[in-house]
This record gives C-alpha cells, sequence and structure tokens, in this order.
C-alpha cells in the first residue's frame, strides 16, 4: 500500500472526533483525503514545504500550522515535524524562520544560506553548526502546536518523550522573545523584520519601513518570481528594505536591539500568550503546576490591551517602537488576539463588531477574513497581504469566535474555508471578495488547516482555566481525542 493509501485507511478507520461532512463540489476523493495528500507531497522526511516551487524550505510558523492538521494523519510525523523545526534552535533561543534543506539548489529561494550565513554571522548568538538557517524568527505558534500534536496521541507522545523534550527549547524560545526582544521595554515582544511577523507586506508596515534605504535592486536577485505572478507579491522596493535590514541585522552578528525596525504586533504576541497557555499545559503534563506561566500570559493580556487596544476603533493596533506610536492601520493581525480566553468581555464583543463591520465585512461583503481594510487606501485584493484572505489568520479567528461564543459566524466562516480550501485547490491564499486563487496552490498550512477544521468543529483544548478553547472541559477534549490513533 503506498503512503497516501495509507493515510487514507487510517483516516477512514479512525472513529473520534467525527469528520463533519462536507461534501465537495465533483471531486474524485473526500476533502480531507486531498489534504493528506498534499501533505504527504510536501513531506520531505523530517518537516514539509510549504510550497514545493515557491518555499523549498522548511518555514517556521508554516511548521506549527502544519503540525497542527499533520497530526490528523500522523501524529507521529507531527511530533517530527517540531523536533525538526527545534533542532535548528539558536543557542539564545531563538526558532530561526527557515530551516534550509541541503540538496535544495541555492538560487531555488532567495535569500539563500550564503545571504544569512548562520554559522558564522550567528556564532555569537549560537547559531547551529550543522545546520543552516535564517537568522530571524517567525510568529510563536509552536507550543501552541506541541500541545494540540500530544493531544492527538497522548500515549505516542509520552512514549517518545515528546514533551519531556520539547519543553525545555520551548521554554528558552519564549525566555528569548520576552528578555532580548522586549525592545519597547513595555513587557511585549518586538518583530525587527516583516518577514519576522509572517504578514510581509501588510500595509501595517508601510510607515516604519518607509525609514528603511533599500539595498539597491541589482544587488540581488528575487527567486519568488520564478514561481509567482508580480502582482500577488510584494514589490521590488518592499524586496529592496527587506533585503537591507535582514543584511544590516546580519552584519550586527544578530544582536538584538539596534535595528532601524521595531514593532509591537497584536498577532505576534497573541500567540505569544496562547503558546505560554500552552506551555503552562505541557508543564502539567509533566509534572509540574504551570501556575506562573498562566500568570505571566495573564500579565502579557494586561500588557497587550494596555498598549495596543484601540477602542475607538475596536481593533488591536501595531505600535512602532522607534516613534513610541501606534500605527493607524487596520490589519487582521488587530483581530488574532480574539483568540485569547482571557480578553475582557467587550474588548472581544468589539472586535466581533469588527470583524462583521464595513473593514472587514464578514457575512456581508467577504465570507473569509481579509488581512487588510477592505476601506484602507493600500487595500488590493491579490497582493499577498495587503486584502488577500490566508487560511491560518481564518483559522485562528474562527477559533476565536468559538471561545468566545460565535458560533454562527464560526460555523459560516469554518464552511466559506473549506469550500474556499477545496475549489482553489488549497491555495495560498485568496480574493477575499471572489475566494480567486493566489500565489502558490497546494499550499501546507492551508491543506493542514483544512483537516484540523474538519477534526475539530469545535475548537481546541488550550486556555489557562482548564476549559477547552470551544468551552468543553480540556479532559473531555482529550477522551474524545483518545481514538484508534497510535
Ligand atoms: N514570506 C517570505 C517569503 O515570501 C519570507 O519568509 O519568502
Amino acid at each position: 500500500m503506498d503512503r497516501t493509501a495509507q493515510l487514507t485507511a487510517r483516516h477512514d478507520g479512525h472513529t473520534a472526533p467525527a469528520a463533519v461532512a462536507y461534501d465537495p463540489p465533483s471531486a474524485p476523493d473526500p476533502l480531507h483525503v486531498r489534504a493528506a495528500r498534499v501533505l504527504e507531497d510536501n513531506w520531505t522526511g523530517g518537516s514539509t514545504v510549504p510550497s514545493r516551487g515557491l518555499y523549498p524550505h522548511q518555514w517556521s510558523w508554516d511548521s506549527a500550522f502544519i503540525a497542527v492538521g499533520l497530526r490528523h494523519v500522523s501524529p507521529l510525523r507531527a511530533q517530527t515535524e517540531l523536533e525538526t523545526l527545534l533542532d535548528a534552535q539558536w543557542g539564545d533561543g531563538r526558532i530561526p524562520h527557515i530551516v534550509f534543506n541541503p540538496s535544495v539548489p541555492l538560487d531555488a529561494y532567495f535569500p539563500s544560506p550564503d545571504f544569512w550565513r548562520s554559522s558564522t554571522a550567528g556564532r555569537a548568538t549560537g547559531a547551529p553548526r550543522t545546520v543552516q538557517t535564517s537568522g530571524i524568527v517567525q510568529p510563536p505558534v509552536h507550543a501552541l502546536a506541541a500541545w494540540l500534536v500530544h493531544c492527538a496521541d497522548p500515549g505516542l507522545s509520552r512514549a517518545r518523550g515528546f514533551l519531556a523534550r520539547a519543553h525545555p527549547r520551548l521554554a528558552a524560545w519564549h525566555r528569548y522573545l520576552l528578555h532580548r526582544r522586549d525592545l519597547g521595554g513595555g513587557g511585549l515582544a518586538s518583530v525587527v523584520h516583516p518577514w519576522e511577523q509572517g504578514m510581509d507586506n501588510s500595509p501595517c508596515w508601510d510607515a516604519p519601513l518607509s525609514r528603511v534605504t533599500p539595498a539597491p535592486a541589482r544587488s540581488f536577485r528575487r527567486a519568488d518570481l520564478d514561481h509567482g505572478a508580480p502582482e500577488d507579491r510584494p514589490t521590488d522596493l518592499d524586496y529592496g528594505r527587506y533585503v537591507r535590514l535582514a543584511a544590516d541585522y546580519r552584519n550586527r552578528a544578530y544582536a538584538d536591539g539596534a535595528g532601524a525596525f521595531a514593532v509591537e504586533d497584536p498577532a505576534f504576541n497573541a500567540l505569544l500568550i496562547a503558546s505560554e497557555h500552552a506551555l503552562a499545559r505541557i508543564a502539567r503534563e509533566l509534572g509540574a503546576t504551570g501556575t506562573a506561566r498562566h500568570a505571566r500570559a495573564e500579565r502579557l493580556t494586561a500588557a497587550l490591551i494596555g498598549r495596543l487596544w484601540d477602542p475607538a476603533e475596536g481593533i488591536f493596533l501595531c505600535r512602532d517602537v522607534r516613534t513610541g506610536r501606534p500605527i493607524p492601520e487596520r490589519g487582521v493581525s488587530g483581530l488574532v488576539p480574539l483568540l485569547l480566553p482571557g480578553l475582557p468581555r467587550e474588548v472581544a464583543a468589539a472586535l466581533v463588531r469588527t470583524l462583521r463591520g464595513p473593514h472587514f465585512g464578514l457575512g456581508t461583503s467577504t465570507r473569509l477574513v481579509p488581512s487588510y481594510d477592505l476601506l484602507g487606501e493600500a487595500f488590493d485584493p491579490h497582493r499577498y497581504w495587503r486584502g488577500p484572505a490566508w487560511f491560518n489568520t481564518c483559522w485562528l479567528v474562527e477559533r476565536g469566535l468559538r471561545v468566545h461564543g460565535e458560533r454562527e459566524t464560526a460555523d459560516a466562516l469554518r464552511d466559506a474555508a473549506l469550500h474556499t480550501a477545496d475549489t482553489t485547490g488549497f491555495a495560498e491564499y485568496v480574493d477575499p471578495y471572489t475566494g480567486e486563487a493566489c500565489g502558490a496552490l497546494g499550499f501546507g498550512w492551508t491543506a493542514a488547516l483544512t483537516l484540523d477544521l474538519l477534526h475539530e468543529p469545535l475548537g481546541h483544548a488550550v486556555s489557562p482555566t482548564g476549559t477547552g478553547m470551544s468551552g468543553r472541559h480540556d479532559e473531555a477534549a482529550q477522551d474524545v481525542k483518545g481514538g484508534d490513533r497510535g
């Protein structure tokens, strides 16, 4: 039996949680089988590439989202996915945003290992010697992913010591972010490059990036344009600035603190908080209490609200650390904190109003969540993070809606995400009005989160208080997950 057939057989034999029916338009195989096949096709033996053409290495937050979906077809591969990433962690605790596959030609992706020079430029900060990586980071989804992967098959996880090995690394990762990256001094982590926050060309970065002198266009060659339509990708001017910021950071030996760009971002910090809560659950599973971590997550939530919440706009805003000012742009990043169960009721209610209102149009002009304000001057329905809807942020918002009891809106968003993933061939991102595919097809996290939405219709088991994100008790959620996985 080939690997895809094995996955299919395992899926079909698995009893709980039940996959909720979704009728694909006219496909030969059920959606979950096709989603599993994308993950199989993108698997390299130790991790999963986001896309064979556009992103041929391992990406940090992609891997975390991929592991969340992969656990439904192979808990072992999901554990391995995270372990491969954690093996590339630097001595100072940072988890690099790319782990390079040495068998991929240097010119297949830019910036390549010879640009980042991690093993030499990153020596003082403890970059690994045996694997080449980038030197920047991505959002900390990893502890959340590790906990969810554990819950998919606690027996296998315990037998392999998965959490016991992951826990110290995840704790060091969070320590790095909370200590080395508190550049604003208010308790939140800052990103020092738009690639770190993950929404590369979001209009939220336009003002802080405008202060960065672009590297000359002739000094580098963009490999992304070999695979993506230029009108769907960041511009050359954006790239010139990305390259300048990354080269300056490298030339400072990846020391934190002095760069031209530093921003506190709501999604990055909300994911850190969700992962702190997950780390508390992991600590408890390993025999500790986890109380201090929950308390820290609550302090972080207070800092998030104190520094980034804008009550008049009903959304979280980014904060430019170099000017000390909020950035007055509405991006999907400002809705992601809905994920947090500890959010005050009025903040959650305002976020839901903003999501349904004219700036994001959910349920009226859009069925998926646009990445940027529909009414913003910079809105562009096709250009990467300047308007298109992405599946990871839709998944985060969908989970958040369930946490806060918005079941109907969550159900509609889930159905739209499944339908659009299906009809686009698991596109990287889509036009938020029409659902037209943009970027790469067969995209890793789109397939993975499709699997998660099919198998976790009620949400996940991560919260500070012992109740699931869906409001169910974690213990009950874990019982449901027992199933036949092994
Ligand atoms: N998202 C970036 C890219 O397009 C880098 O992580 O390559």
